[in-house]
């Protein structure tokens, strides 16, 4: 991404915060994994979506009309010991250079400099309760203008959640996050199209999360989400992510992995036939699921609302569960009295962009968010039977099957961002096949 992009990000923000107003917006913390070991250190994604600086240690602060500069970026400054260890730091200077700051000042400083840029300041935008860290600082720096108040100094008055501002701005897309999103999904696709090639019956489901990882790091992409890896009864699993077990002759394998390139994330889903061909039953309960999320594709458009493929993916499950045998009644009374659940026990689906499970409301009020392009989205039905399922024939134990894409909302329709990867049994058995007689 450009740095004017993130330039024009905090423009738009400033338009829309007013004047007499601050914003504070704070890194994300390092973690620790164990002892003292760190994570790979990943930006929160406010911070990163304003400011294209990944470090932590580090303040945003941003400041409508102020003649001095409007854009205060607090961070860490050089140090040449520390960066032999860890890798080199923009400091100061890159911060104004590299990073657009109209001022930049040591993170250390910070307690003495950040009471002043609130003074006289009416309303200050900050995103309480995400970041404790941060959370006991501003009410430090708040109060200590507050004792100052005798000598005319103006002390804020109005603290306004940040997200509401912001997560909107993120919810919808420029051009540059759409070709960014196309490209982890493209990625993402690649990876689940050669999980599919080299499956077979032996395989173990680390080895085919390995192959999934190969492909998103040698694309200089990590993972969005630890990669659900489930063959069997684990496809059964919701949120499984132990990875570890034997791939069996007669199983179905589901795999929801996706790419997160340059901080915006994909997610699919595809399940397959280990051994590369659907068995009668496996076969009939996939071809409702991906009906199912035709129909909810089909809903995304302009003018429709959120909660619209979510309604069709239900309709057209439900039907599809009657006609199996696996749901009894009539299919409005079964849909009115969500049968379906029994099943089919997640909604359809999230925005997706930097975070896997992005921002933005659902709702407006009481109504359902209506659908406007640049809006991104993952639709994701499936059908979960676990073995043992009771008044359940034993034929379909274990059948687990979700179909995920990722998709945007266009001035016409929508478009499929991880149409590469085939999802039709036909396609799939296609796949398998051909890779299959490779390998003899
Ligand atoms: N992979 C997380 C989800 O599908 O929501
Ligand atoms: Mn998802
Ligand atoms: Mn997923």
């Amino acid at each position: 991404m450009h740095q004017t992009e993130f330039a024009k990000r905090r423009k738009r923000l400033m338009q829309m915060m007013g004047k007499d107003s601050i914003a504070i917006v704070p890194a994300a913390p390092a973690t620790i994994r164990n002892r003292d070991v760190e994570y790979r250190y990943r930006p929160d994604s406010d911070f990163y979506y304003l400011t294209g600086f990944a470090e932590p240690e580090a303040v945003a602060v941003i400041i409508p009309k102020r003649k001095h500069g409007e854009y205060i970026l607090f961070c860490r400054e050089r140090d040449p010991a520390m960066e032999i260890w860890v890798g080199p730091r923009a400091g100061l200077e890159g911060a104004r250079k590299t990073f657009g700051a109209d001022d930049a000042f040591p993170i250390s400083d910070i307690d003495d400099i950040l009471p002043g840029l609130l003074e006289n300041r009416s309303r200050v935008y900050y995103t309480m309760g995400a970041n404790n860290n941060y959370d006991q600082h501003v009410i430090n720096w708040v109060n200590q203008i507050r004792e100052k108040s005798r000598s005319g100094v103006h002390t804020p008055g109005e603290f306004v959640a940040l997200d509401h501002l912001l997560h909107d701005m993120r919810l919808f897309k420029s051009p540059g996050e759409i070709a960014v999103m196309r490209k982890a999904a493209k990625i993402a696709a690649q990876a689940h199209i050669r999980a599919m090639q080299v499956c077979h019956p032996g395989k173990t489901e680390n080895e085919i999360e390995a192959e999934i990882l190969h492909h998103f790091r040698v694309n200089h992409c990590h993972e969005a989400y630890p990669s659900i890896v489930g063959g069997g009864a684990n496809g059964c699993i919701l949120h499984y992510i132990d990875n570890n077990a034997a791939l069996r002759d007669g199983d179905l394998l589901l795999i929801d992995a996706g790419a997160e390139k340059d901080y915006y994330a994909s997610d699919i889903t595809r399940t397959f036939p280990v051994n590369g061909k659907f068995s009668k039953e496996q076969k009939a309960v996939y071809e409702v699921v991906l009906q199912a999320q035709h129909a909810a594709i089909e809903q995304v458009k302009p003018g429709n609302h959120w909660n619209d493929p979510h309604d069709a993916a239900v309709k057209s499950l439900t039907k599809g569960l009657v006609k199996l045998g696996l749901l009894k009644g009539e299919v409005r009374k079964l849909i009115k009295d969500n049968a379906y659940r029994r099943y089919y026990m997640h909604r359809t689906g999230h925005w997706l962009g930097m975070d896997v499970h992005d921002v933005g409301d659902y709702k407006v009020g009481d109504a359902w968010r209506v659908l406007e392009p640049g809006m991104t989205l993952t639709i994701e039905p499936g059908i979960y039977i676990p073995a043992g399922s009771k008044k359940v024939a034993k034929k379909w134990w274990n059948i687990g099957i979700r179909i995920e894409d990722d998709v945007l909302v266009t001035k016409n329709g929508c478009e499929v961002l991880t149409k590469d990867v085939p999802k039709s049994v036909g396609e799939i058995e296609a796949i398998m096949a051909t890779a299959s007689s490779q390998r003899m």
